[in-house]
This record gives C-alpha cells, structure tokens and sequence, in this order.
C-alpha cells in the first residue's frame, strides 16, 4: 500500500482496527498512530465525522490568534490542524505533520475514544469533542463520502441509512463514539459541545471555547469570531473551505465540502418509514446514556 501513490483514479480500500473501519494506510500505520506522543500542551478537537470539526478548528484558531483573520489564513485548515490517524499514500500523514509541529500544537481526530492514542490522557491534554444529531450527520457523511475519494463510495441513500445504522462506516458507531466520549468527560479535562448549540447561539459557546483555552477576549474580538466563523464567511474562505485539496480527492461539483450548514436537513432525504426506524433504534441505543436529552431532531 506504502508505495501506491493516490491519484484519485481509484477510491481508498477500507480495512478494520479492532472492529472499526478504517482506510487501509490508517490500518497499516495503526502501531504508530496508537503510539503517538502527545505534549501536555496540545489541543485536540475530536469529533464523529461531519460534527462541525472543520467549523470548530476555525473557531479555535481564531481564538488563538485573537480573532486576526490573515493570522488564520495562514495555511488550509489541514495544515493549521494534523489530522493524527489520516494517511494518504503518497502524502503527508498527520503523524508526520504533528511531529515536525512545534508547540502548542492543535491537532484533529475523529477516533472513538477506546481508540485514543493513550498519551492524550496520560498528557492530561486538554480536547474538545463536538456532537452533531445523527440524523444530519448521516446526510452530511453520505454527502461528503460521494465527494470524497479517501472514503468508500456510500452507495444509494437507502444503503447508506443501512450502513451508517449498523455502524459499518469509517469510525465506526456514531452511538458509540458520542456515548464513549461523554462517560470519558467528567474523568479527563474534555469539553463537551453540540453542533446544533453552536448554531443557535454561536457567540455563548465561542466564549466557552475560549475561556476552556485560557484566552480572555472582549466583546469585539468575540463579535469578529463569529463573524469570521459564520458558515457563508467559511464557504468563501479558501483556507477553511477544503477547496485547496485537489479535486481528485475532493471533488466539489459533486457536494461541496460547506454544503448546508444547517440543523435539519436530515427532513429532506429521510422517508417516513425511515424516520420511524431510526427513531426507534435510537430510543433503544441511547436507553443507557444521559446524553438522549441533547438530540431533539428539530
Ligand atoms: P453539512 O454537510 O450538513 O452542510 P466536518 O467539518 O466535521 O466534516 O463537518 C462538516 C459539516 O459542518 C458540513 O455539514 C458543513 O457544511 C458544516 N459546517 C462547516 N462550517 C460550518 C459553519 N461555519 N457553520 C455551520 N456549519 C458548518
């Protein structure tokens, strides 16, 4: 797989790591990213696929940088961030971006949290992890894989509400991955966000964020970050909205990357029958979490 270069031409395989499914080079490499060494500084934002991870890491950078947008635009979002389990061959993994990073460093994972690189915790680091309901998250990944060729194709609608229920996509359950990391919350220094938070009142988690970070910022700055964050001012921005990865890999014309941005899109794919199904599944999945109330499908 190593000397397999990706052009684009073929999407990447999958494979599992300990029952999650993976892009084979993160299977490959797997010893090594399990192994990572975190510094007690790092930042790290986690989150299941398609929580609003993109949207937070450009919050989080420009609160760092004190809302200075060019400070911000200094590289794409894939740069700012190593993605720490991402290997593409031919290019360079997150491994590889994170180790030659200095300090402090923000760093991106959407591992389940049994699959964290132990360090991260051993480190006492702080993470932020970003909840999205299911139901827009499972439109917004069926979108992203049919643009995406780092990722499976996804197949009909209907075979990927299938998938996406049975866990069987990249990263596994998107119930256990939420569920693992609100019991892990109160154990180690994580913040815990929802997407539809963000979108309803932007500014009140922006302070959240920045005050978890350690930055004091006036009301201004704050007023400049939401502004910068906004999902029509990220869609135009070239350094947040993935149109710098070649459109072999990404390509856009099929579903852009900032797609909707909104809480209930999940209304125009689910058919009655499946809006049903899924309600009584989740009922069942989230019967053993505290978590059931946060996610009320608008
Ligand atoms: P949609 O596909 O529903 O539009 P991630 O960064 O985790 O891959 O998540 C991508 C999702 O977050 C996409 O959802 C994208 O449009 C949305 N998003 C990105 N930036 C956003 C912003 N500033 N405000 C709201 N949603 C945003």
């Amino acid at each position: 797989m190593e000397e397999l270069k990706f052009d684009g031409t073929e999407r990447l395989a999958v494979d599992y790591v300990e029952g999650i499914l993976q892009p084979t080079p993160t299977c490959d490499t797997w010893d090594q990213i399990w192994n990572f060494q975190a510094r007690p500084d790092d930042l790290l934002i986690s989150t299941y696929p398609k929580a609003g991870t993109t949207w937070t890491q450009e919050i989080v950078d420009l609160i760092q940088n004190e809302g200075d947008i060019d400070r911000s635009q200094r590289a794409p979002t894939h740069k700012r961030f190593p993605f720490i389990e991402w290997k593409i061959p031919g290019l360079e993994s997150g491994l590889e971006q994170a180790n030659a990073m200095p300090s402090p460093r923000f760093l991106k994972t959407h591992l389940p949290i049994h699959l964290l690189p132990p360090s991260f915790l051993e480190k006492n680091c702080k993470i932020i992890y970003v909840a999205r309901n299911p139901k827009d998250s499972m439109v917004s990944y069926y979108h992203f894989q049919r643009m995406n060729k780092g990722l499976p194709a996804p197949g009909t609608w209907e075979e990927y509400f299938e998938s996406f229920l049975a866990g069987n996509v990249c990263w596994g359950s998107w119930y256990d991955h939420v569920k693992g990391w609100w019991d892990a919350k109160d154990q180690h220094r994580i913040l815990y966000l929802f997407y539809e938070d963000m979108k309803r009142n932007p500014k009140h988690e922006i302070q959240k964020l920045a005050e978890f970070i350690g930055k004091s910022l006036d009301d201004k700055v704050l007023d400049k970050i939401v502004h910068y964050s906004s999902f029509d001012v990220m869609k135009k921005n070239p350094m947040a909205n993935y149109t710098s990865v070649p459109a072999e890999c990404m390509n856009h014309s099929i579903s852009p990357f900032m797609r909707k941005g909104a809480v209930g899109d999940w209304k125009s794919h689910f058919t009655v029958a499946q809006n049903e199904r899924f309600d009584a599944d989740h009922k069942k999945r989230m019967a053993d979490t505290t978590l059931t109330s946060h996610f009320r499908f608008l």
